[in-house]
């Protein structure tokens, strides 16, 4: 069933956009979802050279991936060896007080202790089950590409984002991903000359759900942006 597509102005589908990490079993058309895809691909990117590359599971597919994933997580809790490092190994105080501020606001309002290292690894392995929506999307890009085509992938996926919620659909971009490359390439075939960048939850959230409810901070404009004037 198509969804229709409601007129949001771009500041209203930023302000509404969040990550999503309930999701109804509602399923998506992937006919909406092809023009969304399409449509993202207006995104920048530098030189044009548009580097993302990416793969939309649902279905039996889904069914096989989420299957696959219940084993993996239960054998290897940590995952395999990531590809790159998702966070560099010194954040510093700013980087590291904001990523765990909105870390402990999630586990706050889902009522999980601090100290609950069982529960907390419950609520992570759900990344794996793609929060219980029914479609994923994975980003791949080359591995002879840096950090500007990575850039590019994620303006392509936030135009997709922003795309998703115009048209009353969720989403959660997913880097946990990148703890199963071997796992998530062998599955989507990726070639050997690209690698996982990130993951994607998109369906339609679940508005009674603890975790999505409940507010994600951002810092002050002033602490991140300056007017030379
Ligand atoms: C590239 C990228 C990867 C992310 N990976 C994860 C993830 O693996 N699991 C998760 O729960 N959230 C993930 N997030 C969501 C962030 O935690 C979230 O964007 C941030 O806390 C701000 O919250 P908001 O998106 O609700 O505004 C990711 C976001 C981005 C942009």
């Amino acid at each position: 069933m198509t969804q229709p597509e409601q007129h949001f102005s771009v500041t209203q589908a930023v302000a509404q956009r969040r990550s999503v990490r309930a999701f109804t079993d509602q399923p998506v058309d992937l006919t909406l979802l092809r023009t969304l895809i399409e449509r993202a691909a207006r995104a920048p990117s530098g030189g044009n050279l548009q580097p993302w590359h990416i793969h939309i599971v649902s279905g039996d597919a889904m069914t096989r991936l989420k299957t696959l994933m219940a084993v993996r997580v239960t054998e290897a809790p940590m995952g395999e060896c990531a590809e790159y490092a998702v966070y560099p190994p010194h954040l510093g105080e700013r980087f590291n007080d904001r990523r765990k501020g909105v870390g402990a606001a999630m586990y706050d309002a889902l009522g999980i202790e601090r100290g609950d290292l069982a529960r907390r690894q419950a609520v992570f392995a759900e990344n794996f089950q793609f929060f219980g929506a029914p479609v994923g999307l994975f980003c791949t890009v080359e591995r002879d590409h840096g950090p500007p085509q990575w850039s590019d992938c994620g303006m392509y996926l936030q135009t997709l984002m922003l795309l998703l919620v115009e048209a009353g659909l969720d989403s959660c971009a997913q880097e946990a991903w990148a703890l199963w490359p071997r796992t998530v390439g062998d599955f989507l075939r990726v070639p050997d000359s690209q690698m996982l960048f990130t993951g994607m939850a998109i369906g339609y959230r679940d508005g009674d759900a603890a975790v999505n409810n409940w507010s994600v901070p951002r810092a002050a404009t002033d602490e991140f942006a300056t007017f030379h004037q």
